[in-house]
């Protein structure tokens, strides 16, 4: 399934600010072995992801301050914490600005064309937390 860009899903959709965040986290397993290299384009990809827009990350020259620095975030939990932390942060966080990466519930005002489309797939959830675990030390 081709993931929703971000900038639509930022753009065309708030989600509420305390709605609970069901515990729906994508699909199942991913197809692959995680990749550290599609992990990395993801992460670069500021049209699909925008991490770097909000995040310092190691291996990365440029990087926003919105939200902490992903720098020994590798140190700091483990992958599993990670992948949820990424997929969505309302869990942690219930006004957190963090989008939504890979849960369609609670969203608001999502365009049709992109309903029911996590932003990231399940593997690219997987290939970015392989690229975090791998780099971000
Ligand atoms: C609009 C800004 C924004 C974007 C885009 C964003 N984040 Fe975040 N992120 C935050 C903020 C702010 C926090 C702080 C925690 C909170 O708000 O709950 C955070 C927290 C995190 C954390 C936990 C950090 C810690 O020290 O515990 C991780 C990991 C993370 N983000 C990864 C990502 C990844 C990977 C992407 C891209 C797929 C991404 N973020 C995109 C704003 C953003």
């Amino acid at each position: 399934m081709r993931a929703a860009p971000l900038g639509a899903l930022l753009a065309l959709a708030c989600w509420c600010a305390g709605a609970a965040a069901q515990a729906q986290l994508p699909a199942g397993p991913a197809q692959d072995v995680a990749s550290i290299e599609r992990g990395r384009a993801l992460l670069a990809n500021r049209h699909e992801t925008g991490c770097v827009l909000c995040h310092v990350v190691p291996g990365f020259a440029a990087g926003g301050e919105l939200g902490p620095s992903l720098s020994g975030i590798a140190q700091r939990g483990v992958a599993a914490q990670l992948r949820q932390r990424i997929a969505d942060a309302r869990q942690f966080n219930p006004h957190t600005i963090m989008p939504v990466y890979g849960n369609v519930s609670g969203l608001q005002s999502v365009a049709p064309a992109y309903q029911g489309q996590p932003v990231l797939s399940a593997q690219g959830l997987d290939d970015i937390v392989a690229y975090l675990m791998a780099v971000a030390r």
